[in-house]
């Protein structure tokens, strides 16, 4: 039986450890023994972007980069987008279990009666000009909750945070539609209970003055598995930022707004709004070798290649292809397709994106399909952050309940000046390497 543990010799001094492996892998604490001298703070490890640095044990997302394969709660994200709603996900995700029939309809009832504003975040999102990013204001919006839902900073009660956790995934589309409308200067739409959670986004969206809004089934369908595919993604940087934030004991108004933000960056959440940029810029299938070009100078990245955990082709983009064929059949087919397969055709052979194994990921087809629904390109982010809130949401749970966890404060390597004395202002030179 091999022994898990690792033998550690310390070289500046010959001091030796067998240290214990923790579920294969190495407690970072366990390398403080190694000094130098007696007031030595110890040794740590280096790790800039968390390259190889577990933060947590977590069992609600699984991710196989070299094998693409990605599993929220065990089951397979293929399963859940064929046969699940997103609502169903979102149970799954927070609860670790799929929903029986009757929870499943409780669960939809709560956070159907979660969807309405107060009437003060209108007047709140008056306040931005016409012209805003939706993701500014959804981030705005969704922090200002926390100044609605005082109750929301006793985060140590699993009552409260359970009613926080319904408001939030209620309210997220509410917020997000109303974004949109702001954006074109259309009136605000009420949320209508009798439709699903999907439909009713919509609904919110692009109701007009017609009585009732109904849904495309088709684009419903296509919209609801986009959010299944997006909903969790284990340790991404927006997760991590809300485990962070959460971890100060922060409510989860002020934490879901920070994890949008992050989410809101062109390497991550903000990369579908960026595809799209990017195609516009390409502008015909013929220009396709050339911008190949450019990337392999290393100047520009192909936005939506590449992932830091998938090496192979990520799942999520192969079932997106999916959805967008279903929409393309209701709103005809998006001409920027045909530049994009053509970027992955080139890409998928060249040797510069070969050896560096980077593939589409989950935004290299999402935007084209947000476009074809009637999206503009600065709402793509924040139809990302609508499900992505459920997955931070059961992290920032699995955080506050796991005893091991406690306020992140990482360490630093020092690399600034040793100590020294104050000079008075006249006697003060201008170094050579002063910032200009
Ligand atoms: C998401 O973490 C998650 O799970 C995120 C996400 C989720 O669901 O939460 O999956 C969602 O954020 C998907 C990623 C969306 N971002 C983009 O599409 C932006 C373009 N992609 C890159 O910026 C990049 O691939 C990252 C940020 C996604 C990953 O970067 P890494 O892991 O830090 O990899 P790297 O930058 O070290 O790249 C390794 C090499 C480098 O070349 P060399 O220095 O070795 O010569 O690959 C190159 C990079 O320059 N490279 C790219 C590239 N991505 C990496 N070159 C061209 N185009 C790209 N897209």
């Amino acid at each position: 039986m091999e022994k898990e543990t690792i033998s550690i010799v310390d070289n500046r001094t010959g001091k030796s450890c067998e240290a214990p492996l923790f579920k294969g892998a190495l407690r970072a604490m366990d390398l403080r023994q190694f000094k130098t001298h007696t007031d030595d703070f110890g040794m740590m490890t280096y790790d800039p972007a968390f390259m190889n640095t577990a933060s947590c044990q977590s069992a609600v997302t699984f991710i196989d980069g070299d094998k693409g394969i990605l599993r929220y709660r065990g089951y397979p994200i293929e399963q859940l987008a064929e046969h699940c709603t997103f609502l169903e996900v979102s149970y799954l995700i927070l609860f670790g279990e799929l929903p029986t029939a009757a929870q499943l309809a409780e669960w939809t009832n709560k956070i159907t009666h979660h969807t309405m504003l107060i009437e003060t975040s209108k007047k709140f999102l008056e306040g931005f000009r016409y012209d805003a990013h939706p993701m500014g204001m959804f981030i705005s919006s969704v922090a200002a909750l926390s100044t609605i839902y005082p109750e929301a900073r006793n985060v140590r009660s699993p009552e409260v945070r359970a009613l926080q956790i319904q408001r939030l995934i209620g309210k997220v589309p509410t917020i997000a539609a109303y974004t949109y409308r702001h954006s074109l200067g259309y009136p605000y739409i009420y949320p209508d209970n009798d439709l699903s959670y999907t439909e009713n986004f919509m609904n919110m969206l692009w109701k007009m003055v017609e009585p009732k809004y109904h849904a495309n089934p088709v684009l419903s369908k296509a919209l609801d598995v986009l959010f299944i595919l997006h909903a969790d993604h284990e340790q991404n940087c927006s997760t991590n930022v809300m485990r962070a934030v959460g971890s100060s004991e922060a409510d989860p108004y002020v934490c879901t707004a920070a994890a949008a933000a992050a989410l809101s960056g062109p390497l991550h959440g903000g990369a579908n709004e960026e595809v799209l940029r990017m195609l516009d810029e390409i502008g015909s299938k013929d220009n396709v070798p050339g911008y190949i070009e450019r990337v392999k100078t290393g100047r520009i990245k192909l936005m939506g290649f590449g992932h830091r955990i998938y090496k192979n082709y990520d799942p999520r983009a192969k079932i997106i292809k999916w959805a967008a064929d279903r929409v393309f059949e209701i709103t005809g087919r998006n001409p920027k397709l045909e530049i994009a397969l053509e970027l992955e055709r080139i890409a998928l052979q060249d040797d510069y994106f070969v050896k560096r194994k980077l593939y589409p990921n989950v935004d290299f087809y999402s935007g084209i399909i947000y476009q074809a629904l009637g999206f503009q390109p600065d709402m793509f982010t924040v139809l990302f952050a609508i499900p992505r809130t459920v997955g931070w949401l059961a992290q920032w749970e699995e955080m506050l309940r796991d005893p091991e966890q406690k306020i992140a404060r990482p360490r630093q390597i020092y690399t600034g000046n040793e100590c020294r004395n104050w000079v008075p202002i006249e006697k003060r030179t201008t170094p050579s390497t002063a910032a200009a």
